[in-house]
């Protein structure tokens, strides 16, 4: 299984942090964030991932981590050259992919569960992972019914469940077939929901609900909240 690292995006809901670096080299309590969507990768037995970024700052990342030895990965960097969504940044990794399936992370979310086994025995169609939140209106929100995924609304008003759909994906090779159907959303993006809905359609979704920490680091609060739940872990408070 190879890794993909959606690192992109304009980080504007953080400027002014955001303005002369990137957001995923920020700090999230003692490392920058992009350590983090690394890790889980690493943990997840994963050895071979690409970095997609935005232009801005793109050198960074190499200066960071290199050519990932160090982790004892391989890492591969690939430049989207505007925020044209996650799903155009996920696009730009069809060749990196190669027709394998592709574990998918989003370089804002930092996850305590480990997803190991979720990877080891992934086989074909989408695999997502949701949970349980009480600000489900900021995320792509899943509606559950006998157990099965239904439809995902991104960002609803009123959300149909409280089950955030996390920044991490598990897709075959047939999603990059997908994302060449998308239209650009009311955002003006490329949306991984919109992926995601076509695998519903298609009866080819499965997910697991997460039992650890979860949070993103895109905006003020959740990076503050990211911060803290770090720390408090790990000093044990
Ligand atoms: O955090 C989980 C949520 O992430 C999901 O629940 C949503 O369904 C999904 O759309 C996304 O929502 P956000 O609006 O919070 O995504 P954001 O624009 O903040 O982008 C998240 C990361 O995706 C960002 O840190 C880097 C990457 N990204 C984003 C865009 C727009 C790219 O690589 N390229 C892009 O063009």
């Amino acid at each position: 299984m190879k890794g993909i690292i959606l690192a992109g995006g304009t980080g504007s809901r953080l400027y002014p942090l955001t303005k002369v670096t990137n957001k995923h080299l920020l700090p999230v309590y003692d490392k920058p964030m992009i350590f983090y969507p690394l890790q889980t990768l690493i943990d997840a037995g994963i050895e071979d991932i690409i970095i997609i970024s935005g232009r801005g700052h793109a050198g960074h990342f190499l200066e960071l981590l290199g050519s990932g030895s160090e982790l004892g990965v391989h890492l591969t960097y690939e430049i989207q050259e505007e925020a044209g969504g996650i799903a155009q940044a996920l696009g730009l990794a069809v060749d990196f992919a190669d027709n394998e399936p592709v574990t998918v992370i989003l370089g804002d979310n930092i996850f305590q569960d480990k997803v190991r086994n979720e990877v080891k025995s992934f086989e074909s169609g989408a695999k997502i992972f949701l949970k349980e939140v009480p600000d489900a209106n900021r995320f792509g929100v899943a509606e559950i019914r006998e157990n099965k995924i239904i439809s995902i609304e991104e960002k609803p008003s009123v959300p149909k469940s409280n089950f955030a759909v996390t920044g991490l994906y598990i897709y075959d090779p047939g999603v990059f077939d997908i994302i060449q159907t998308l239209k650009p959303s009311g955002r003006g993006e490329l949306e991984i929901t919109d992926v995601n809905n076509e695998y519903i359609r298609m009866g080819n979704m499965s997910y697991s609900v997460l039992s650890g920490f979860w949070s993103d680091a895109g905006t003020f609060e959740s990076l503050f909240r990211a911060c803290e739940l770090l720390r408090n872990m790990k000093l044990g408070i």
